[in-house]
C-alpha cells in the first residue's frame, strides 16, 4: 500500500510550478492515500481555500486532510466565532478523520487552536479526548501499521531545533506508545526528517515533511514523502524539489 505526505502546501504563497509538478508526481505514482497534514493555505482566506480545493479534487486517490495553525482565520472574528468553518466548508467536515484498510490504519488529529495559553498561536496542542480517541482507535483496528497524522511536530530534528510547538506532548507520546504507533506523520517547521523513538521495544518513526508548495522554504527545499507498505515492513521515499521535479534524496526501511 502506497501513501504519499504532503505537508504545508499554503495556498496563496505557493509556487505554481511546485504545485503542478507535485500533482504530476502524486497522480503519476499509483497511490492509494495522500495525506496532507496541514497549512493547506497562508491566510485562511476563501481565494485560497477554493484553490486548495480544485487542487484536491484533481487528485486520483483518496485524500485524509487535517487542518494546520494557517488554516484558521487571522486577527478577526471568524476565528474566535467559527474557527473552523472555511476548513469544514471547503476541505472537510471531519477534522480528526481516520482512513482504514486492511494493512494501514490512519488517524488524523487536528492540533491547530483558536487561542492559546502562550503569545504564539501557531503552537498546537492536544487534547484529553483526542488522546483517548488515538487509543480506541487503534484499539479497534486489526491493520499491522498503524499511523497517526498531526500538523504540529512531536519531536524536533537534531539538525534543525526549534522550541516545542506542541502542548501536552508528553500526553500525546504516552497514547502513541500504549496505542503502539509506527509512524507519526507531521509538519509545521518546512524540514524533512526521521526520528525513531524506542519504548517497550517497540519504534515509533516520527517522520516529517518539508513544505511541498511554499515559498516559505526554510533549509530544505520543496519536499514530500511516499510510505510503501508492505505487511512487516515499510519503506520510506524522502523526495525534494530541483529543476521542475521531485526525485527522491533519502530513503529508509524499517521491518516489525
Ligand atoms: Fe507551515
Ligand atoms: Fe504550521
Amino acid at each position: 500500500m502506497k501513501i504519499a505526505h504532503i505537508s504545508d502546501l499554503h495556498f496563496g504563497a505557493h509556487e505554481d510550478e511546485v504545485r503542478d509538478a507535485l500533482l504530476a508526481h502524486l497522480n503519476g505514482s499509483e497511490l492509494d492515500l495522500v495525506i496532507a497534514s496541514g497549512d493547506i493555505t497562508q491566510s485562511a482566506t476563501v481565494d485560497e481555500f477554493e484553490q486548495a480545493r480544485a487542487f484536491f479534487s484533481r487528485l486520483t486517490c483518496p485524500l485524509l486532510c487535517i487542518p494546520g495553525n494557517h488554516d484558521l482565520p487571522g486577527m478577526d472574528l471568524t476565528r474566535f466565532i467559527s474557527p473552523f468553518s472555511r476548513y469544514k466548508r471547503f476541505i472537510a467536515q471531519e477534522l480528526n478523520p481516520q482512513f482504514q484498510s486492511a494493512l494501514v490504519q490512519v488517524k488524523g488529529i487536528n492540533s491547530a487552536r483558536m487561542i492559546l495559553p502562550h503569545w504564539n498561536w501557531a503552537n498546537g496542542s492536544i487534547s484529553r479526548t483526542q488522546c483517548r480517541d488515538i487509543k480506541r482507535t487503534f484499539a479497534a483496528s486489526n491493520a499491522p501499521w498503524r499511523v497517526v497524522t498531526v500538523h504540529h511536530p512531536a519531536m524536533n530534528s537534531k539538525d534543525f531545533p526549534l522550541d516545542v510547538s506542541l502542548y501536552n506532548v508528553r500526553r500525546f507520546l504516552s497514547a502513541v506508545d500504549e496505542a503502539r504507533v509506527d509512524v507519526v506523520l507531521a509538519g509545521h517547521q518546512h524540514h524533512a526528517y526521521i526520528e525513531p523513538r524506542v519504548m517497550d521495544g517497540h519504534t515509533t518513526l516520527f517522520l516529517n515533511a518539508s513544505t511541498g508548495m511554499s515559498h516559505r522554504i526554510r533549509r530544505q527545499p520543496h519536499g514530500f514523502n511516499i510510505l510503501n507498505f508492505a505487511p512487516t515492513s515499510v519503506r520510506i521515499d524522502m523526495l525534494r524539489y530541483d529543476k521542475g521535479q521531485f526525485t527522491i534524496f533519502e530513503a529508509m526501511s524499517h521491518s516489525k
